[in-house]
């Protein structure tokens, strides 16, 4: 399928400039790419930064009416990291991750019609950090840079891998929905069979991830579906 590729100096978010655009109408398949953003987005209302020349960062926007949404950002997840590299795992819901430390993630946004059904136009961000980037003190797990899996590997040669297959996951996610994805996600589920905690305080075992893409939680109390819009999760 076409679509329009651009790559702007600077921008505040590519998320942003998306979703502006789709409330303005403008809903066309584009892959936006920023060489720098000045308000990067994460999820949960968490800012996302990276050095300039650091990390790669783009949006997807497209049209989309999957016969059912749940599973969207995994198959985002899978997608990429399918495109990348055989030991790249996902830490639920969709942040990539390898040996333990965070090496990018994944904003998913939609504009449009509260009607499970309808079409909506879909923003998938990815911010993927390039050379390792330096570790804040605050951070409890200090990231990671593909350049660490793939030595010497440039921002365009991730590009140029994860956009078409960023594409095809999503198309293929409409019309056929999560059931193929999820055995995919659980290949790399850093997570599976972990204690972890929850940043809403709940504490168990990542158990695994049902055929919606929401996380089975073995708690004291029994068990726990945790959806992906609520909480964030990390191991203990
Ligand atoms: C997360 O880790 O919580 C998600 C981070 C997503 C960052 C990417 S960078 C490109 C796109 N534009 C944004 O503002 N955010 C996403």
């Amino acid at each position: 399928p076409g679509f329009t590729v651009e790559i702007l100096p600077e921008i505040d978010s590519t998320n942003s400039e998306l979703m502006r655009r789709a409330r303005a109408g403008r809903q066309e398949p584009i892959l936006l790419v920023a060489e720098h953003q000045t308000a990067g987005r994460g999820r949960l209302g968490r800012g996302w930064q990276a050095a300039p020349g650091s990390a790669l960062t783009f949006s997807f926007g497209l049209p989309l009416a999957p016969r059912e949404w749940s599973g969207l950002s995994l198959v985002a997840g899978v997608a990429i990291a399918e495109a990348l590299h055989p030991d790249l795992g996902l830490k639920w819901p969709n942040d990539l991750w390898w040996q333990d430390r965070k090496i990018g993630g994944i904003l998913v946004e939609t504009v449009g019609a509260g009607d499970a059904d309808a079409e909506r136009y879909v923003v998938v961000g990815a911010g993927l950090n390039i050379a390792q980037p330096p570790s804040p003190e605050d951070m409890r797990t200090p990231p990671a840079g593909l350049r660490e899996l793939l030595p010497g590997v440039a921002a365009t040669a991730v590009l140029q891998a994860v956009a078409p297959a960023l594409v095809r996951g999503l198309l293929d996610f409409a019309v056929q929905g999560f059931a193929s994805w999820q055995p995919r996600f659980e290949a790399r589920d850093v997570l599976r069979g972990r204690a972890v905690v929850l940043s809403d305080g709940r504490r168990g075992t990542a158990a695994s991830v049902d055929a919606e893409g929401v996380l089975r939680l073995a708690t004291a109390e029994g068990w726990e579906a945790v959806r992906s819009a609520e909480v964030s999760v990390r191991p203990v």
